[in-house]
């Protein structure tokens, strides 16, 4: 008989970056999920990992110690690892990720003139993209994120975070995959959604039957949404007739913009806090049509399919778009063309990180959206032949916000203002907007 899971009692003394209680047993640390800081936890450990314990609290002992403390919103939660906070009232959700980006400024000297208020809207069925695991167990198929402290997929039905039309596809998925001749060879299956129904890409590390096919193509048909098939690399993606895949689009209604992308191309997982997010760089810049904005020559460095250039373009300013994906760039050009902004927007492929890559010539105005890994070893060498006085930075990762913003001040750049947008409510995900401007 397998032993039963250790018990402890956890008093938490503080939250971390993943959303998880932070407590002590003996000499070593416990990181308990669905544990809030003042709460004493019946925890069960669940696993030691580098000398660190992981547990799950199943029981508060005394109700009230949290304030902050709300029924999840999900049965899944907190077994499933896709969230981490949904036990957190969303307030506080948001001033605990404003703490953790004012703690990595503060830890670097960073001062800060002035907060924004953080900007949360959705907070349900937001998620337009998501990488689930699929997993045969027995008879059942598992598609789901992978549970929290553990590389298992977690059993879903449904999903709170995802789109409804997304999560509505959960449970005939695991029924059609399970039909198939190569169930056990579907290692995963990725969701892309525009502003119409989600696209499913289906990696096979198999080839599928003419009978796989079939069920999949009537599975597609009765839920109304394209299977796409994905035998290696995002190269290999075709449709079940072995076509192309078709473009996704989202609208950008403030600026009367269509945006198309590929299914497989970076865009921001919610369109809600993406609009929030365009609105505040927008505004930091002057404001839409001003005098200020239609002077701005802007290099919109990591501009992926455009996202923010054509906006800036739309509202007055001439840019110049650069981001490493070719594929997106010829994107970001398709849908500059498609948007009439041709005439105002260039792009070009370069990889910012690269030895020697230069800002383009005569702009004034910098627009940054890196990945996790943060602006690039470059940055420095920017800010020494920019002669203008406006950075505004789009961050997914505070730790190297912080780094890039200890850069800039010592180019002469202050934070003047900054502020978290809920990316992804339920997780400890911080995503940032900052507007650095030149010290006069
Ligand atoms: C956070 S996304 C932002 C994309 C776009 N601004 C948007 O809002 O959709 C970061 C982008 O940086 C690009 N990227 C990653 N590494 C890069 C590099 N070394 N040089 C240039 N672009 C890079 C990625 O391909 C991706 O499109």
């Amino acid at each position: 008989m397998a032993k039963a899971p250790r018990e402890v009692v956890a008093e938490i003394n503080s939250l971390n970056g993943e959303g998880q209680g932070v407590s002590r047993l003996g000499e070593r640390e416990l990181v308990v999920r669905n544990a809030l800081p003042g709460e004493s936890v019946r925890t069960r450990i669940l696993k030691k990992r580098r000398g660190r314990l992981f547990g799950d609290g199943v029981e508060v002992l005394q109700e009230g110690a949290n304030a902050s403390r709300v029924a999840p919103a999900c049965p899944y939660f907190p077994r499933c690892g896709g969230c981490s906070m949904h036990h957190v009232e969303h307030g506080a959700q948001l001033e605990h990720k404003q703490s953790l980006l004012a703690g990595e400024l503060e830890a670097l000297g960073v001062a800060v003139e002035a907060w924004a208020k953080p900007v949360g809207a959705t907070r349900l069925g937001y998620r337009r993209k998501a990488r689930l695991g699929v997993r045969l167990v027995g008879e059942d198929v598992l598609v789901g994120f992978r549970e929290s402290f553990s590389n298992r997929v977690a059993r879903l039905h449904a999903c709170a975070v995802l789109t409804p039309e997304a999560s509505a596809l959960l449970a005939p998925l695991r029924q059609v995959l399970g039909q198939l001749s190569i169930a056990a060879k579907v290692p995963q299956i990725e969701l892309a959604q525009g502003d119409g129904q989600p696209v499913l890409m289906l990696r096979h590390l198999e080839p599928l039957d003419h009978a796989d096919l079939a069920r999949l193509d009537e599975f597609a048909a009765r839920h109304n949404v394209e299977v796409l098939l994905q035998s290696g690399g995002y190269d290999t993606l075709c449709k079940l007739d072995g076509g192309a895949p078709d473009l996704l689009s989202y609208a950008l209604a403030d600026y009367g913009l269509l945006m198309r992308f590929a299914p497989t191309q970076f865009t921001q997982v919610n369109q809600t806090m993406n609009e929030a997010l365009i609105r505040t760089v927008i505004a930091s810049l002057g404001g839409y049509g001003s005098a200020a904005m239609r002077e701005r020559r802007v290099a919109d460095l990591f501009c992926g399919i455009g996202n923010i250039t054509l906006p800036l373009a739309r509202a007055g300013a001439t840019v110049a778009g650069l981001e490493l994906a070719a594929d997106a760039i010829d994107m970001a050009r398709h849908n500059a063309a498609l948007n009439g902004l041709g005439a105002r927007t260039s792009f070009a492929v370069a990889d910012l990180y690269a030895d020697g890559c230069t800002l383009p010539e005569g702009v004034d105005t910098l627009v940054l959206d890196p990945p996790r890994s943060g602006a690039g070893p470059n940055l420095a060498a920017w800010l020494r032949t920019f002669r203008g006085d406006d950075v505004v930075y789009v961050s997914c990762n505070p730790a190297t916000f912080a780094s890039d913003a200890v850069v800039l001040k010592e180019s002469g750049f202050m934070l003047q203002r900054v502020g978290v947008y809920d990316m992804f409510p339920h997780t400890a995900h911080v995503e940032t907007v900052g507007l650095f401007v030149r010290r006069q």
